[in-house]
């Protein structure tokens, strides 16, 4: 682990002429490309360009703070303005500098050597046939590259099985080709090139949140069968991350689901609740360390008190109640899960 902290470190001044090697710019060896080539008779379409764009005007503080990773996905398909839309946020092309030594983009990168490209594993956008597809940056246009066989149940499984990733109508995928940035940077290249790739994910990110549609960075991915898939040369180009998005429901409010008046927590209060409560497979519930812990099978979620009676979940439940009986036992918990549905668990013991 030591020696993968050390990608994060830079360098003093004096140390940096011995550490840091001579790059191919100070050598004289021509710039790369800035966009991977692609044959000239190749199917590309024409995206709607940000002159025209009529959606994506949403305050900016707004987005800051509603902006969360959102998983799943209805099964409506985007719309072209809406893709044109994201690809513009994340990677439009603005000027390719006069020294032919990199692109100003609507992102920053280091030394404008912008080393990511965009594909897009579509399943569900009007007017495009599904398929594998990548963004021309330099035309702001599409480039469709292939078919996928069961793109939905492939991207599931090569994404170690998240299979909500594969069921989004479009799925992003960004490579990195690393020597763009190493042309100028060399060794310092690598921290440059995963920086970059966080700024065009949040820009995802929040261009999602600004037109209603919902993202999650995916990290974990099948590193070698993914770029088998997309039939890269890895030794220049490999995947760097993945983020489905689509359109999600509007949650439901907390304050609509919540019923009781707030309490103070105490440990004892929370002891009350403990027990078993029961829904097809056993749930039990135990107190620890003034939370709640869920527990089902191996699966154990940690839930927050809210209140004495209502408790905010983190991933699987977003929220849960305790209602009692008209002797003040506890007869049943309602759970409100990530889909907005909910569910009731009978007390057994
Ligand atoms: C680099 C990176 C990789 C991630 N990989 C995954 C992933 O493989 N699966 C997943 O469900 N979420 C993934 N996430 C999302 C995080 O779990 C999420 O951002 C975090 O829980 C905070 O939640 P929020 O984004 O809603 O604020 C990833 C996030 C980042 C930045």
């Amino acid at each position: 682990m030591k020696e993968g902290r050390k990608f994060l470190h830079f360098f003093d001044s004096e140390e940096y002429d011995e550490i840091v090697p001579e790059s191919d710019e100070k050598k004289k060896v021509p710039p790369p490309l800035f966009q991977q080539p692609f044959p000239e008779d190749a199917p590309v379409i024409d995206l709607i360009p940000p002159d025209e764009f009529t959606i994506g005007k949403a305050p900016f503080l707004d987005l800051v703070n509603s902006r969360k990773s959102r998983r799943k996905y209805t099964s409506d398909p985007l719309n072209l303005e809406e893709l044109s839309f994201l690809l513009w946020s994340t990677q439009g092309l603005k000027e390719v500098l006069k020294s032919g030594r990199g692109v100003r983009r609507t992102v920053p990168s280091a030394g404008a050597k912008s080393p990511l490209e965009t594909y897009l594993v579509i399943n569900r956008v009007e007017g495009l046939e599904p398929g594998l597809y990548r963004y021309i940056s330099f035309t702001h246009q599409l480039l469709f590259i292939k078919k996928i066989d069961n793109a939905e149940e492939t991207m599931g499984r090569l994404s170690f099985d998240q299979k909500f990733v594969g069921a989004a109508p479009v799925i992003f995928c960004w490579t990195a080709v690393p020597y763009r940035t190493e042309w100028r940077y060399t060794i310092l290249s690598h921290k440059f090139i995963a920086i970059d790739l966080g700024i065009v994910s949040q820009n995802l990110y929040m261009s999602c949140e600004a037109i209603n549609l919902g993202t999650v960075a995916i990290g974990y991915y099948e590193q070698n069968k993914l770029d088998t898939l997309f039939d890269l040369n890895t030794d220049e180009e490999f995947v760097v991350l993945l983020a489905p998005v689509g359109r999600y429901r509007k949650e439901k409010k907390l304050t609509e689901f919540f019923k009781y008046a707030k309490k103070e927590v105490t440990p004892e209060s929370l002891q009350r609740l403990v027990g078993k409560y029961k829904r097809k497979n056993l749930v039990e519930f135990i107190v620890k360390d003034g939370n709640l812990v869920v527990k089902i099978g191996e699966f154990e979620e940690i839930l927050t008190p809210f209140n004495e009676l209502e408790f905010i979940g983190e991933i699987s439940a977003r929220a849960m109640r305790f209602e009692f009986d008209k002797e003040g036992k506890p007869e049943k918990v309602v759970v409100l899960t990530a889909d907005d549905e909910e569910i009731e668990l009978e007390f057994v013991e």
